[in-house]
């Protein structure tokens, strides 16, 4: 007889929603280790299978483990009051040039050491482990010294490293301007080519770079100049274009062969068609429109027609999104967007991947990892359509069940 090391478990009877679309007929999954094995309609399974596999159950709707290609979770401090100014009328951007808003957080955030960032960010990816997220990217751009930017980093890493998730960092060095270099934007940006980057890529702490490029934040011509660096270092690059007004910084972006443009609120169909081109994955934030109560939706439809893919993600962070519940943002996607569900469910699967460059992820298919959710559902729309916690059954991460 011959002996499987690999633990093989079979779900049967469930709705396969496989990243892109919804399988027509109830499925069979297989899993053997860390991989998905087999997907085989129930009408083909062939009796003994299920003799030779641990039992995982039978009914529900199978998904992709959620990948929430876009957040801020590590970061000191907090920003109730900033929500109480807002509410009260004060914008965004009013915030920031006040010298609030993310430059707060970067006080915060310097002020903390390691141990103390990493306490923090602890029960906000829980949280979203728990929401079924299998994969969370996670940015620094709080620090904005060299020292302070890698030290999120490794906080970052870490957290991967604690809790059962897998998670891609990215430098956000150029996320706003540091106070000791009001005066002087293009000499801070020397410090994250010259000094930023090449020690995340040293140390290997980044998966990829990003930029904030608006008009509170870094001109087009900054941001080309980290892209540059970024390149020079091998490293992917995305970037926060568009959210508040139109610079052009997609189409820069896009034109370096970004992996993703994020936020996109102003882009323009010139800023569409070089994402086109460029294959760059566009990733919608509902959360922050939601917080900052924007009006300006991002372009979908003339994004759908183009066939740029959409990725959804919640861009958890202490000002603009402070929301860390991925499935929240399949909600938000469809209600303030009009994303369909299939569309806002392969925005958090499959589309959120190509957002990282990790395409073999946030797919069910045969080979692919065996990051799976379960949910106590009958439809992979109801995912969309209600907030309700409680409904994840099994979360599956890396072929292994996190609880039943
Ligand atoms: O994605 N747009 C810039 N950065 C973050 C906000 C970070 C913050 O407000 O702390 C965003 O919305
Ligand atoms: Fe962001």
């Amino acid at each position: 007889m011959t002996q499987t090391t690999a633990t093989r478990r079979l779900w049967r009877d469930v709705t396969v929603f496989d990243g892109l679309a919804t399988r027509p007929e109830p499925m069979a999954v297989l899993v053997e280790g860390e991989r998905i094995a087999r997907l085989i309609p129930m009408q083909d399974l062939e009796a003994g299978l299920a003799d030779a596999c641990q039992d995982m159950g039978r009914g529900g709707v199978m998904t992709p483990g959620l990948v929430d290609c876009h957040t801020h979770i590590v970061f000191g401090g907090g920003r109730a009051d900033e929500f109480e100014a807002r509410l009260e009328g004060v914008s965004y951007a009013e915030i920031a040039r006040r010298g609030g808003g993310i430059l707060s957080t970067v006080s915060a955030t310097r002020e903390a050491d390691e141990e103390t960032l990493f306490r923090a960010a602890l029960p906000r990816l829980e949280a979203m482990i728990a929401d079924g997220a299998t994969t969370v990217e996670i940015k620094s751009g709080y620090g904005l010294t060299v020292a302070d930017e890698l030290k999120m980093l490794r906080v970052a890493r870490r957290l991967g490293e604690a809790l059962p998730v897998r998670v891609v960092t990215t430098l956000l060095g150029a996320h706003a301007l540091p106070p000791e270099y009001r005066d002087d934007a293009d000499a801070y940006i020397d410090l994250v080519c010259e000094e930023m980057i090449p020690a995340a890529a040293d140390e290997g702490l980044a998966d990829a770079v990003d930029v904030f490029c608006e008009t509170i934040a870094f001109s087009v011509a900054q941001c080309e100049r980290v892209f540059q660096a970024a390149r020079a270092h091998g490293l992917p690059i995305k970037a926060h274009a568009e959210q508040l007004s139109n610079l052009g910084g997609t189409a820069m972006a896009a034109r370096h062969g970004a992996l993703s443009a994020d936020h996109i609120e102003y882009l323009d169909e010139a800023g569409i068609q070089a994402m086109r081109e460029a294959g760059s994955v566009a990733v919608i934030l509902p959360g922050a429109f939601h917080t900052l109560r924007e009006t300006q939706a991002p372009p979908i439809a003339a994004l759908r027609a183009a066939g740029v893919p959409l990725a959804v993600a919640t861009d958890a962070n202490p000002g603009s999104s402070p929301l860390f519940m991925p499935s929240l943002m399949l909600n938000l996607a469809c209600t303030l967007f009009r994303l369909t569900p299939s569309e806002a469910l392969a925005g958090m699967t499959a589309h959120g991947a190509a957002a990282l460059g990790r395409p073999e992820l946030g797919r069910i298919q045969e080979g692919a990892p065996a990051d799976l959710c379960v949910w106590n559902i009958d439809s992979p729309a109801e995912l969309a359509y209600a907030v309700q916690p409680g409904r994840l059954r099994q979360r599956v991460f890396q072929g292994v069940p996190s609880h039943d």
